[in-house]
């Protein structure tokens, strides 16, 4: 038998003050002309921005329905990966979008992943001050996590996200027919912040995740839907809460300060990001270990109350190997010298779905979780 289609999910809200809040659409790309309407944009010349591979796959399915609503659709594609976050992209899309003779009111729609959604975002962000931005996120990681609550940004040689703005989209559509074609890494390494909300909400969404994690590995529609709808509808809360981190949002970094240093150590693109991700959740849970015993966490197993946590997050067929030195590890962390004088701020969990932040580590225990993640990553099972 066919699988079942999804069945309609309801739009999440973010719920923004001062009429800024916005929907996350789940439904088919061909709707946006529609939402687009429902948003207050009128037809005229429309930007989108997307990737070299999503654009033959997706490009066609938003561009004929904006064609046929009276939108003049101009298209451009930037070459797909990370190092199009770049000032060199970013440069190219101000000059094709400002030879189309665009006004304020042109909106600027991001059709990608991560990638496009940040660079395109930002385009959006200071183009004229600001160009109404509209995501069509295609990858896990975009549906779930950066299409929501508006940071864009490009990286610099000092590092990533370095250069950036706040800029809140008009709307999203999230279409879940587009994970179709996601790779298959691509796709797992996106579950890696899906786990990461779930950890963050608490043992409800832990326990669901737990159930449906079989059948959304094998992108079973419905369980894929409501994990993807359910992850997007745990960050828009947390936006709406704190919209510019000041401080409930930073708790969305746990298991980031390892993994942006995984990324960094390893080399950028030798692992993906949500790779590094669920290495670094798994380094946060033995950290965690050390806070709250208020020493190092030596025994071989975790205390019972991080077990949980620990068991989904190696769920996760992700190849994890990690091959650069503990040493390496903690440079890119920010503890070598250069840093003296500033504190690393860490994500622990104090139990599942009761994050803190606290720069109060024991000694010693940062390069125990670095240990510890370097024994788990040996026997991560394959895929
Ligand atoms: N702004 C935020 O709040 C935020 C949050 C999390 C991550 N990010 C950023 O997101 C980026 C990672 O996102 P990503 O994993 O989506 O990266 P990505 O955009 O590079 O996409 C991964 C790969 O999948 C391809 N792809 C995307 N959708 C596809 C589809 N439907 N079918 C076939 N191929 C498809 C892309 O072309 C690319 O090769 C990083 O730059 C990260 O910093 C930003």
């Amino acid at each position: 038998m066919p699988p079942s289609p999804a069945p309609p999910s309801r739009p999440v809200r973010v719920a923004l003050p001062g009429g800024r809040g916005y929907d996350v659409h789940f439904r088919p790309l061909a709707d946006v002309p529609a939402l687009l309407a429902g948003a207050g944009l009128a037809p005229g010349l429309g930007l989108v921005v997307t990737d070299a591979s999503v654009g033959p796959l997706s490009l066609d399915r938003a561009r004929g329905p904006l064609r046929a609503a009276g939108w003049r659709p101009e298209a451009t594609a930037v070459p797909a990966g990370e190092a199009s976050k770049s000032l060199h992209q970013l440069a190219a899309l101000y000059d094709w979008a400002l030879g189309l003779g665009l006004d304020r009111a042109t909106p600027l729609l991001a059709l990608g992943g991560g990638v496009v959604g940040d660079l395109a975002g930002f385009a959006a962000a200071t183009l004229l001050r600001g160009l109404p931005l509209v995501h069509l996120p295609t990858s896990v990681i975009a549906q779930v996590d950066s299409a929501v609550g508006g940071k864009t940004g490009i990286n610099h040689a000092a590092g990533k996200n370095l250069v950036g703005a706040f800029h809140q989209p008009r709307l999203v559509l999230a279409d879940p027919a587009t994970l179709a074609t996601l790779p298959e890494r691509d796709f797992r390494s996106g579950l890696a912040e899906v786990v990461k909300h779930a950890l963050l909400e608490g043992e409800a969404a832990v326990a669901r995740l737990e159930a449906d994690l079989e059948r959304v590995l094998a992108r079973e529609p419905a369980a894929l839907a409501g994990t993807i709808r359910r992850a997007a509808a745990f960050k828009a809360a947390v936006v709406a809460e704190d919209e510019r981190e000041a401080g409930r949002r930073a708790v969305l970094n746990l298991g980031h300060t390892f993994a942006h240093a995984i990324e960094q150590a390893e080399g950028y693109g030798r692992l993906t990001h949500g790779e590094a991700v669920a290495l670094g959740l798994r380094a946060a849970l033995h950290l965690s270990a050390s806070v709250r015993a208020g020493r190092v966490w030596t025994e071989p197993a975790l205390p019972e109350r991080f077990v949980r946590a620990d068991r989904l997050a190696a769920r996760l067929p992700l190849p994890h190997a990690l091959t650069a030195p503990t040493e390496a590890l903690l440079a890119a962390m920010g503890t070598d010298k250069k840093r003296a004088g500033t504190r690393l701020r860490f994500v622990v969990l104090d139990a599942l779905g009761r994050p803190r932040v606290t720069p109060d580590v024991p000694p010693g225990a940062v390069e125990a979780a670095w240990t510890h993640a370097r024994t788990v990553a040996g026997l991560t099972a394959p895929s």
